[in-house]
């Protein structure tokens, strides 16, 4: 079906097979995002209770599972440590764990984690061939709030050793939680969006969170747009001999 609006990317998005799925509505986190309360923080957030630096997989794993450095650990089912393939060249985070990624230890297997698989499938990519996907929090913040800088900042150690073992050619920010930790800067995904950022001299892409994609489908063309970016700075990091480059 072609209406008279349709842009050329609404065509390609939907030969690709996501538009329908980008439709799909009536996710229980659908329900209107709930308002971070600035001051209801778990009381006392620390550091990691030990160091991270220098641990192998099976290690830091171990230490995520039984982490109570915040006080999200307190309400969690099961840790969500992140998934994938290990030495991926895309990395993608997002914010932390919903109901069901609580319930079954991986990260975006809900409602989110569909359009998300179906946004990795539009670029030729699949969970766990050469993506990774991880969060900024590995505990479930409660009633799906966002985390708190202190509850982000006690995990970001983890993130940070994965991304060490990873080696990632490239991290793609999905929302502005995930966006806002890794640049370590306060800014909305209208502004970081369409450039290329860096953690740790790791270039750094930043789109839109697909749960509010999901909410929000007057963005889902700028998405995109996003992942198409991603792709061309992907290119652009190849060897330039093998791109041909003279
Ligand atoms: N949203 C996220 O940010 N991460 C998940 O793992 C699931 C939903
Ligand atoms: Fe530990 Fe991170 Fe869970 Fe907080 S969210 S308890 S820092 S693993």
């Amino acid at each position: 079906m072609t209406t008279a609006g349709d842009t050329r990317r609404d065509q390609i998005l939907r030969e690709i097979g996501i538009d329908v799925r980008w439709r799909l509505r009536g996710a229980p986190e659908a329900a209107s995002a709930p308002a971070a309360e600035p001051g209801a923080a778990s009381p006392v957030p620390r550091a990691q209770s030990a160091p991270v630096q220098g641990l192998d997989w099976a290690e830091l794993k171990a230490q995520v599972t039984s982490c109570t450095a915040c006080g999200l650990h307190e309400k969690r089912n099961k840790t969500v440590f992140g998934v994938g393939d290990e030495q991926a060249d895309w990395l993608f985070v997002g914010e932390g764990p919903g109901a069901e990624e609580d319930e079954q230890g991986e990260p975006f297997v809900g409602q989110a984690g569909k359009l998300l698989d179906n946004m990795l499938a539009a670029i030729n990519l699949r969970r766990g061939e050469n993506v990774y996907i991880a969060n900024i929090v590995k505990c479930r913040p409660p009633g799906n709030r966002n985390p708190v800088a202190e509850e982000a900042q006690a995990c970001s150690a983890y993130l940070q050793r994965q991304i060490e073992l990873i080696r990632p050619k490239l991290i793609v920010a999905l929302g502005k939680v995930a966006a806002v930790n890794l640049l370590q800067r306060d800014a909305s995904i209208a502004v970081l969006r369409g450039e290329v950022h860096e953690y740790r001299g790791i270039p750094l892409i930043v789109t839109y969170h697909p749960a509010y994609l999901l909410r929000t489908l007057s963005d889902k063309a700028k998405a995109w747009q996003d992942l198409c970016f991603a792709v061309d700075t992907m290119r652009g990091l190849q060897p330039a001999a093998r791109a041909g480059a003279a």
